[in-house]
C-alpha cells in the first residue's frame, strides 16, 4: 500500500488529545487517524521526565505498529518532557504541542498574560524556551491547573464544585489584569465554558490547537505524505484503561458512536 494512504498518530495521557482530534479531522477530512488515549497511566503532569520518555516510547511504539504515517503528541506534558526523545529514536515526523504564548502575548494590551497548564509542562526546556523567547515584554503568569485533568477524566466537568474549583483557580489571574488566558494542556479546551464563566468576558482564551493542526499540515505537504486515494477515513479509538469517558467525550464532540479498543 502506498504509504501516503496511512493514518495519522494521535496520542495523550487520556481523553484532552480529543481536542486536538477534532480540529484534525476537520481540517484533515480526508485524513485516517488512529488516537490512542494512555488512560492507564493517566495524568502524566507530575511524573519525572524518563518515566514520560518510557511510556510515550511505548504509545509511539505501538502507532508505527498500526502504521502511522506521523504522529501528533496531542499532550503538552508528553510533548515537553518526551518530544526530543522521540524525534532521535525515530524516523516518522512527529508534531507536538506548545503553550501558544507568542500570540497571546503578541496581542496583548495589558501587557499581562497567564499559561494554565501541568506541572510537567511548566518544567520542560520546551516551556522555558518559549517564554525567554516571546514572552519578554509581557508579564507571564503561571498557574499549574491543579486537578483539571482528573475532573476531565472522571467525567466530572459538569459538578457544582468544578465551577467552585475554576473560579478559585482563576481569581489570582484576573487580579494580575490578564487579558489572555493560554490552554497549555489538552484537557483544558473541554473545561472551556466554566473557564468563561469565570473569567470576565474580554479575557481571550487561546486553545492552541488550529495552529498545531496547520503545523501537521505544512509537515505533512512537505514530506509528501498528503493521503492519495479518495476512500472514506478512517477513525479508530484505541486506550490502555476504562474507555467509558472517552466514549462520552468523542460521543459529544461527535455525535456518532465509534469502536474503542481497550488493550
Ligand atoms: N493532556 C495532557 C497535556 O496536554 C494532560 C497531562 C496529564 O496527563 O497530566 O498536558
Amino acid at each position: 500500500m502506498d504509504r501516503r494512504n496511512y493514518p495519522i498518530g494521535v496520542f495523550d495521557s487520556g481523553v484532552g488529545g480529543l481536542s486536538v482530534w477534532k480540529e484534525l479531522v476537520a481540517i484533515l477530512p480526508n485524513e485516517s487517524v488512529i488516537y490512542f488515549a494512555d488512560n492507564a497511566n493517566c495524568p502524566y503532569g507530575p511524573r519525572k521526565q524518563d518515566e514520560i520518555e518510557k511510556l510515550a516510547s511505548d504509545v509511539v511504539d505501538f502507532l508505527i505498529s498500526k502504521n502511522c504515517k506521523l504522529i501528533i503528541v496531542a499532550c503538552n506534558t508528553a510533548t515537553a518532557s518526551a518530544i526530543d526523545f522521540l524525534r532521535s529514536k525515530y524516523s516518522v515526523p512527529f508534531i507536538g504541542m506548545e503553550p501558544a504564548v507568542k500570540p497571546a502575548a503578541l496581542n496583548s494590551k495589558t501587557k499581562s498574560i497567564a499559561v494554565l497548564a501541568t506541572e510537567g509542562t511548566f518544567n520542560g526546556k520546551l516551556y522555558h524556551d518559549t517564554s525567554n523567547k516571546y514572552a519578554k515584554d509581557v508579564e507571564l503568569n503561571i498557574k499549574v491547573g491543579d486537578k483539571l485533568v482528573e475532573i476531565v477524566e472522571k467525567g466530572l466537568i459538569n459538578e457544582p464544585e468544578t465551577k467552585n474549583h475554576i473560579a478559585a483557580l482563576v481569581k489570582p489571574l484576573i487580579e494580575k489584569k490578564i487579558d489572555h488566558l493560554v490552554l497549555g494542556c489538552t484537557h483544558y479546551p473541554f473545561l472551556i465554558d466554566i473557564l468563561k464563566e469565570a473569567l470576565p468576558s474580554d479575557i481571550i482564551i487561546v486553545d492552541p490547537a488550529p495552529a498545531v493542526i496547520m503545523q501537521a499540515q505544512r509537515v505533512i505537504n512537505l514530506n509528501d505524505l498528503s493521503k492519495k486515494d479518495d476512500s472514506k477515513p478512517n477513525y479508530s479509538f484505541y486506550s490502555s484503561g476504562n474507555s467509558k469517558v472517552l466514549r462520552l467525550m468523542l460521543k459529544e464532540i461527535t455525535d456518532s458512536e465509534y469502536e474503542i479498543t481497550e488493550l
